[in-house]
């Protein structure tokens, strides 16, 4: 199966001209590589490019009185194909839920589109070896009711986010691990965490299905590098 690198670019750039580049340069860089290279912009961008296409986010109603959301049947007449749901960053400061993570993955999956559910650990809770206890209760309380066939799920150590800490590849292996047996051995996980075009094999050779990237996505030349690395 071929590898999985998804760019998030979390909420970047802030022109359109500057999106639109970006879009066109990592299109045209990765286009004829064996790799699922997945671009998540922000919604306002959706329409810009062409390529495989994520979101960042989705609500779990159709529509309705709903002010300020966007539900996957609009993404999905964009052109996405996977949605990202349950990202630290919405959980953190937007205070989203096991639940509500939960309510999101099963809209996704009802229309048809791939969530790639986020799930990690805070540096606290490592420090306290609480990282598994951790995992299984997102994956426990958000996966419940789901289809594990069709997801896909990132493990994002929280402290690894955007530090330039990423995790060594033994310990994000073994929580890999860790994942499959609580989930189910063909279900696919990425890495995510300061990934970058130097670290990028190590986590695709330990056998991760694929990246989930933030910051050096915003680079074309870095991204398109980090997508070579999983040909
Ligand atoms: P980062 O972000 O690559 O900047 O650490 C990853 C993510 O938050 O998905």
């Amino acid at each position: 199966m071929k590898k999985i690198i998804v760019a998030n670019w979390k909420c970047n750039p802030v022109t359109r001209s500057e999106a639109e580049e970006l879009f066109d340069s990592v299109s045209k860089g990765v286009k004829d590589m064996e790799v699922e290279t997945v671009i998540c912009p922000p919604f306002v961008f959706l329409g810009l490019g062409s390529g495989i296409l994520g979101a960042q986010d989705s609500f779990y109603e159709e529509k309705g009185a709903y002010t300020g959301e966007v539900s996957v049947t609009m993404l999905k007449e964009l052109g996405c194909q996977y949605v990202i749901v349950g990202h630290s960053e919405r959980r953190k400061y937007f205070n989203e839920t096991d639940e509500l993570v939960n309510k999101k993955i099963k809209a996704i999956l009802g229309a048809g589109l791939t969530p790639i559910v986020c799930i990690g650990e805070t540096e606290e809770e490592r420090e306290n070896n609480k990282t598994e206890e951790i995992l299984e209760k997102e994956i426990k309380d958000g996966l419940e009711g789901v289809n594990l066939s069709k997801i896909i799920i990132a493990y994002e150590p929280i402290w690894a986010i955007g530090t330039g800490n990423a995790c060594d590849v033994e310990e994000a292996q073994r929580m890999r691990e860790v994942i499959q047996k609580m989930t189910s051995k063909e279900i696919r996980i990425l890495y995510g965490g300061s990934a970058n075009a130097s670290n990028a094999k190590g986590y695709l050779d330990a056998g991760f299905d694929g990246l989930l990237v933030g910051g050096a996505s915003l680079k074309a030349s870095e991204f398109i590098k980090i997508v070579e690395q999983g040909i």
